[in-house]
């Protein structure tokens, strides 16, 4: 075990941020570097400009500043083997990454292969077949063997963007065409996935494992859609709260046995390097948890809600997750609840501008301001994205943490800032 160490963190986001504030928290980290990060990960860190699928440039920037780990945030460059990289490279070899193998990241990088993983270890999601194009019609006849609505997904990464959800056969057959035969999504549609739609509420569980041991993390709620009541298009996510009061002992019992125990056995049976974050987004069918899929990374939003609530020593943590000795530590976290508000560019999921300055960062109390799409222009932080900011509070209710965060969204201004008036209502009402 090093006394101190010198950490690389990969991305950009508020979950970026947020793992940014955790790690450097530690009286562990000695230098921490960002590739490329935010205005807001550079309070806690050196932002380098660095990207994070350019394996060459990071193999060169580790080596010149002797880092002893890299904490990887986004899916991308597990996708694109950033684990494998460094496991081959004979400098680079012993310098853990905390993230998945290539294989393993194929959990998040390929829906075809994540329920097919699911089906062979008897993990609950909804029933399914894959479809390429030389077999549209058959696609076809399973869609009209299903009901509505009609779930349609790319195989690959298609930015958040590749899955449909459609309330009449016609227009599903037209969907899967335009994804097979007229590469709506390009190669991510190569492969369609035609699944069962479940009913019910969703919520997101983070597991770390080192491969053997794991922790499951607090769970979150998301809030994907732009308005709300949950209307509008699909966004990165608007907003998290963090416990749910749904997930309680017995659910989550059920989550453990069912669906994050065979998960870990089937990688390690199927002999896929798997250490880091697993994010299993379920849907709780009558209290039933079924998968609707994995991610093999934290969530965000959801992060900067988890992580505010893990107490443990964030690179202690990860150090065991390294040296797979998972089992020997304790997880603390705080028992408060954590409530997450986003703050977009006005336009978005759609065009916006960007460059707006962002005023009363430093006027919200204890809320954590995580910056998401932002950068520093002189003195001034300016908008840089469609996420901005995510401002998450802790308190002991949640009406508490949400009064918190409400009130930052009002003191913090840019132009055409919008933020959601719903976060957490939905679970107010099941309190
Ligand atoms: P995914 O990218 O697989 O998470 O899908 C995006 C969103 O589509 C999910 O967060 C769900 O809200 C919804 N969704 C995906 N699959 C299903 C399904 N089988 N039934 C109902 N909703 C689904
Ligand atoms: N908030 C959902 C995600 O990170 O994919």
């Amino acid at each position: 075990m090093l006394e101190k160490l010198n950490i690389l963190l990969l991305g950009s986001g508020g979950r970026e941020h947020a793992f940014a504030r955790s790690l450097a928290m530690s009286p562990r980290c000695s230098q921490l570097f960002i590739a490329p990060g935010n205005a807001g990960t550079a309070q806690h860190g050196t932002n380098v400009d660095v990207s994070p699928n350019d394996f060459p440039a990071l193999k060169i920037f580790v080596l010149e500043n002797e880092i002893d780990m890299v904490v990887v945030g986004p899916e991308d460059p597990l996708v694109n083997g950033v684990v494998d990289f460094f496991a081959e490279d004979p400098q680079l070899k012993h310098i853990p990454v905390i993230g998945p193998s290539k294989a393993g990241a194929q959990l998040e990088g390929s829906k075809d292969f994540s329920k097919a993983f699911m089906k062979r270890h008897h993990i609950p999601t909804a029933g399914y077949d894959t479809f390429t194009f030389s077999k549209l019609e058959e696609g076809y006849k399973f869609l009209g063997t299903l009901t509505a609505p009609y779930v349609l997904k790319a195989d690959g990464l298609a930015a958040g963007k590749g899955v449909l959800i459609l309330d009449n056969l016609e227009e599903a057959k037209q969907e899967l065409k335009a994804m097979l035969g007229d590469s709506k999504f390009g190669k991510a549609g190569e492969k369609v996935v035609i699944e069962e739609f479940l009913s019910g509420i969703e919520v997101s569980v983070f597991v770390l494992t080192d491969g053997v041991n794991y922790k499951i993390l607090p769970e979150a709620k998301d809030y994907k859609r732009i308005g709300d009541g949950d209307k509008g298009l699909n966004t990165g996510g608007m907003g998290a709260v963090s416990p749910v009061p749904f997930a309680d002992e017995r659910f989550m019992r059920k989550v453990e046995e069912r669906i994050v125990k065979p998960t870990i056995a089937g990688l390690a049976a199927e002999k896929i390097d798997y250490i880091g974050f697993i994010f299993i987004g379920l849907m709780n069918v009558a209290g039933e948890p079924l998968v609707i899929e994995y991610n093999c990374r934290m969530g965000d939003p959801e992060t900067e809600a988890v992580l505010p609530r893990i107490q443990t020593d964030f690179v202690e943590l990860m150090e065991a997750v390294a040296e797979r000795k998972l089992d020997e530590v304790q997880l603390q976290i705080d028992s408060r609840i954590a409530a997450t508000v986003v703050m977009v560019s006005g336009g978005y999921p759609g065009n916006y501008e960007k460059g707006f300055s962002i005023t009363n960062l430093d006027k919200v109390g204890d809320t954590l301001v995580f910056h998401a799409g932002t950068a520093q222009q002189g003195k001034n932080v300016i908008t840089n994205g469609g996420r901005v900011l995510a401002l998450t509070s802790l308190a002991e209710t949640l009406e508490a943490a949400l009064e918190k965060s409400y009130a930052a969204a009002k003191t913090i201004n840019f132009d055409y800032a919008y933020y959601r008036k719903d976060i957490g209502q939905d679970l107010l009402l099941m309190i």
